[in-house]
């Protein structure tokens, strides 16, 4: 499944969750049963198949993270976009606010590796949330260059909550599967053009 349709079929019920109230996981658990929130962004949805699962295991709330100007569908683009607001140390207002963070002890944050970093939505995030004295345990993923510096960049933003060790994943690459689509069509091209 490409990246692009694995977002649109299960970035919709993610999307309703927070039309609902940010914390779907609250509309179905009795308040107050967990003290653990998944937080997490994710563009074309590796990073959201995990925090669907930590919610669902955990157990725990969940809470997605995004712009209030979502990224453009095009890789490149977003990939342009992510490196302009990183160079310019831009913070993209966010969608939505965890609207009672006092409720959590624990925050699972979730995001993909952007430009060898955290996205600039996760230090907005970060920015517009006070996690003191909460314990945050981050799960990330990334197209195989691993974590970068995002973990220092947590610790400077919430530098009063106390991490957990990271947990990360190497996940598909949508550049890796552009790549391979780009081969297909350089072969299927000749071919259409000459049956
Ligand atoms: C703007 C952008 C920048 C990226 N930069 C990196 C990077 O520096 N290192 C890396 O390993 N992967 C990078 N990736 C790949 C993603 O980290 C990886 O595909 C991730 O699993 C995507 O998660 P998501 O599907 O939850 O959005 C980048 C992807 C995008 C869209």
């Amino acid at each position: 499944m490409s990246a692009v349709s694995r977002r649109a079929a299960i970035g919709a019920p993610a999307a309703m969750m927070l039309a609902a109230g940010a914390c779907g996981a609250q509309a179905t658990r009795p308040a107050g049963e967990t003290r653990t929130l998944v937080a997490y962004f994710s563009r074309s949805g590796n990073t959201r198949v995990i925090a669907g699962q930590l919610h669902r295991e955990l157990p725990a709330d969940l809470f997605e993270i995004a712009p209030a100007r979502p990224y453009p569908e095009d890789y490149e683009q977003t990939v342009a976009q992510a490196g302009r607001e990183r160079e310019a140390g831009f913070r993209p207002q966010l969608a939505a606010r965890v609207p009672n963070l006092s409720a959590y002890d624990t925050v699972w944050l979730g995001f993909p590796i952007w430009g060898q970093s955290a996205p600039p939505v996760i230090r907005a995030f970060l920015a517009a949330h006070d996690l003191s004295g909460k314990t945050v345990r981050p799960f990330v993923t990334h197209g195989g260059y691993g974590l970068g510096d995002s973990l220092s960049v947590l610790r400077a933003d919430a530098p009063g909550a106390r991490f957990e060790p990271a947990v990360s994943m190497e996940a598909d690459q949508e550049r890796r599967t552009m790549n391979q689509v780009r081969e297909w069509l350089a072969k299927a091209r000749p071919r259409a053009a000459n049956p």
